[in-house]
């Protein structure tokens, strides 16, 4: 085969990637190239624009180290990590939305007992967190395993400032009647880190790289799908504009503020305070999901 034009060009590509052993592999490599050859004919790059896409890609690897995965925010800033979110928790139930994971998880944060204060040097103003995590038909799911980190009130994460240490993340387990709750600071909304690549697309594509502040959670208990999320702040300023495209409505929640005096666990507060509360639902894992596992 040869002498392609730019229609025929697909079917030969189409018929290379035929004999894929791999029938998961055929597809999606099918679907690639028909979706990817479409993008071009629509969009007719010229020669420089097509280099200019290709060092962008470059860039957009040499960016990430052990702690930045610039494809992972170039997936966020497209939609499309929401969108495989979205494919992957189509549940028609109460249980809880999921949303980005985000590139600020860290494995195996320090584990702390509910109602430890987990913000460490960090100034701000106290938060009180509590909630409960159960089944769908809400049986309390006792020591399931509830990760928890945020920004602080610059809209940093502590891994960005490596001198510091770990704070304002940590795991937590529910207790006998599914209840966790911990002290911490209020977070800030936050740009995404904007100094590579994704940044100057960001820019180029007349777009801010906000995101609404939010606590994230992490929470897995046996049986059930692990659910990521966060719980946003009511009244941000970046809900409606999410530079990830990560906010929804059922994970929104206030965080009331309140004068200083006692909060639930007996603390007297000698400042104004916020508490958010949320009780999470977490969807059992299907026969089929466990068998394959
Ligand atoms: C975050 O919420 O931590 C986050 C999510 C996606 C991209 C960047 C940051
Ligand atoms: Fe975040």
């Amino acid at each position: 085969m040869r002498n392609f034009d730019q229609f025929s060009i697909t079917e030969a590509v189409l018929e290379r990637v035929a004999n894929a052993p791999d029938a998961r592999i055929r597809e999606i490599s099918e679907a690639l190239v028909r979706h990817l050859h479409n993008f071009i004919r629509e969009v007719r790059p010229t020669q420089a624009e097509w280099e200019k896409g290709i060092a962008f890609l470059t860039d957009t690897g040499h960016m990430c180290t052990g702690t930045r995965q610039e494809f992972i925010l170039l997936s966020d800033t497209l939609g499309v990590s929401m969108l495989v979110d979205a494919i992957n928790h189509d549940h028609q139930t109460a249980v809880t939305e999921s949303t980005v994971l985000g590139p600020f998880y860290v494995e195996g944060p320090p584990e702390v007992a509910c109602g430890t204060d987990i913000s460490g040097h960090l100034e701000g103003e106290p938060m009180f967190v509590s909630g409960s995590v159960a089944t769908l038909d809400g049986t309390p799911l006792v020591n399931a395993i509830v990760d928890v980190w945020h920004s602080d009130v610059d809209g940093y994460y502590d891994v960005q400032h490596e001198e510091n240490g770990l704070v304002a993340r940590a795991r937590l387990r529910t207790d006998d009647q599914g209840r966790f709750s911990f002290w911490s600071i209020k977070p800030a909304a936050y740009p995404i880190p904007h100094d590579g690549p994704v940044g100057k697309m960001l820019e180029a594509q007349g777009r801010h790289p906000w995101r609404p502040a939010h606590v994230h959670f992490m929470i897995e208990a046996p049986g059930h799908e692990k659910l990521v999320t966060h719980v946003f702040v009511a009244g941000d300023a970046y809900l409606d504009s999410d530079s990830v495209f990560g906010v929804k409505d059922s994970l929104i929640r206030d965080f009331t503020a309140h004068a200083q005096g006692a909060a639930p666990d007996g603390r007297v507060m000698d400042q104004p305070w916020c508490q958010l509360t949320y009780d999470f639902k977490l969807n059992p894992v299907s026969a089929a999901a466990s068998q394959a596992a």
